[in-house]
């Protein structure tokens, strides 16, 4: 159209005032916010009638354009400043009727709340490590995937000695396995301090092996013990042993250490209990003969002190490696170390 009346400019300038009137005296009546959700969307929405209004100036003359749109738009806005206080009042007074017509009820007994608490592996595990920090032990750690000079080379087990089977584990390559046992962070310790005397460590951790029973399990955990200065006797690691044993046990169980050999020890020995389960008369859970193994120990043989960097000739040390599990069978009857692993909250709420 190439011809447009001035009286179409008016006639949309009035018409943009009368939606602006109309729409903001039913803003202010509204009273819900569904309500003014509904007017958004008949005056402000894609089809809504300003938006008409704007896409009917194809039809004014392109100079009249401006003042049309510039009228349009400020009553946009002030259509949506006008909608969102009024959505902002009405949300205050909806919570504020909702608070009021809300009645709480304090006599209403509260939801109870479970508490969690250690595993008790984890329990026993302390109070070793307590009474062993009393007799004034320092706590080390080490890795669980470990390599084989640490887990058994640097043991004085090399690669072909036959000791090596006493302890099958999981391999990850030729070189890296994961630990059968808490040794090889004496020799890690050891290679740290040399020759710093007196080593006086304990160090716990899990360990893993191709075992599984009553007894065994793939993964369990140990507390190894290492000491070392000058003149160091058997004496004194029986001493230390048996110190552990009467605060863990009290007197009630019998104790017996027994020879025994490891490669990394000499002399060595292990320590069994009475079976608490059958109080020595024989069960399952000492395959009856009446004595639960605990521990092995013995005095640091001189080539594992030399391998780590001490003389075998100026120092000696005593070293142990205990099972926890074994400890917590004894000391709660339990009758099966597989118990602690299947999380059954019947049986772990008991500790
Ligand atoms: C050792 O592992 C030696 N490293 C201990 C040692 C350390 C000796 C320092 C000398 C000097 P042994 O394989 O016997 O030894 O294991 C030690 C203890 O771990 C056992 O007495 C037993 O209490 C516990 N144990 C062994 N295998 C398992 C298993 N599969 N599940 C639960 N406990 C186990
Ligand atoms: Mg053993």
């Amino acid at each position: 159209m190439l011809f447009i009346s001035i009286d179409e400019v008016k006639y949309m300038l009035a018409k943009i005032e009368a939606i602006r009137r109309t729409a903001l005296e039913k803003v202010a009546a509204a009273s819900s916010s569904e309500e003014l959700e509904s007017l958004r969307v008949k005056y402000l929405g894609k089809k809504g009638e300003l938006t008409q209004v704007l896409r009917g100036m194809g039809a004014l003359q392109p100079e009249e354009r401006p003042r049309v749109g510039q009228k349009a738009n400020q009553v946009r806005e002030e259509l949506e400043a006008a909608l969102q206080e009024a959505k902002t009042a009405l949300a205050r007074r909806e919570q504020a009727a909702r608070l009021a017509a809300e009645k709480i009820d304090v006599t209403l007994p509260g939801r109870p709340f479970r508490r969690g608490y250690r595993h008790p592996l984890y329990q026993i595990l302390n109070e070793i490590k307590d009474i062993f920090i009393g007799l004034g032990f320092d706590v080390a750690e080490g890795p669980e995937v470990e390599s084989d000079y640490y887990n058994f080379e640097a043991l004085n087990l090399p690669k072909m000695h036959p000791a090596r089977d006493m302890q099958d584990s999981f391999y990850i390559t030729s070189e890296v396995l994961l630990r059968t046992h808490t040794s090889p962070v004496q020799v890690r310790v050891m290679e740290a301090r040399r020759p710093e005397i007196p080593v006086r460590i304990i160090a716990p951790g899990k360990v893993y092996r191709r075992d599984d029973d009553a007894t065994h399990s793939p993964m369990f955990h140990q507390v190894e013990g290492l000491l070392i200065d000058e003149r160091v006797t058997f004496g004194e690691l029986k001493g230390t042993l048996m110190a552990f044993i009467k605060q863990m046990f009290g007197e009630k169980l019998q104790v017996r250490f027994r020879p025994s050999y490891f490669p990394f020890t000499e002399p060595s020995a292990e320590v069994d209990m009475s079976c608490g389960n059958c109080d020595g008369s024989g069960c399952r859970v000492c395959s009856y003969t009446g004595w639960l193994e605990i521990l092995g120990c013995g005095m640091v043989h001189p080539r594992v002190l030399s391998m780590s960097g001490y003389d075998p000739e100026k120092v000696s040390g005593y070293a142990f490696g205990m099972g926890v599990e074994r400890i917590a069978m004894l000391k709660y009857g339990i009758d099966d170390l597989r118990l602690f692993y299947e999380n059954d909250l019947r049986f772990l709420r008991q500790f």
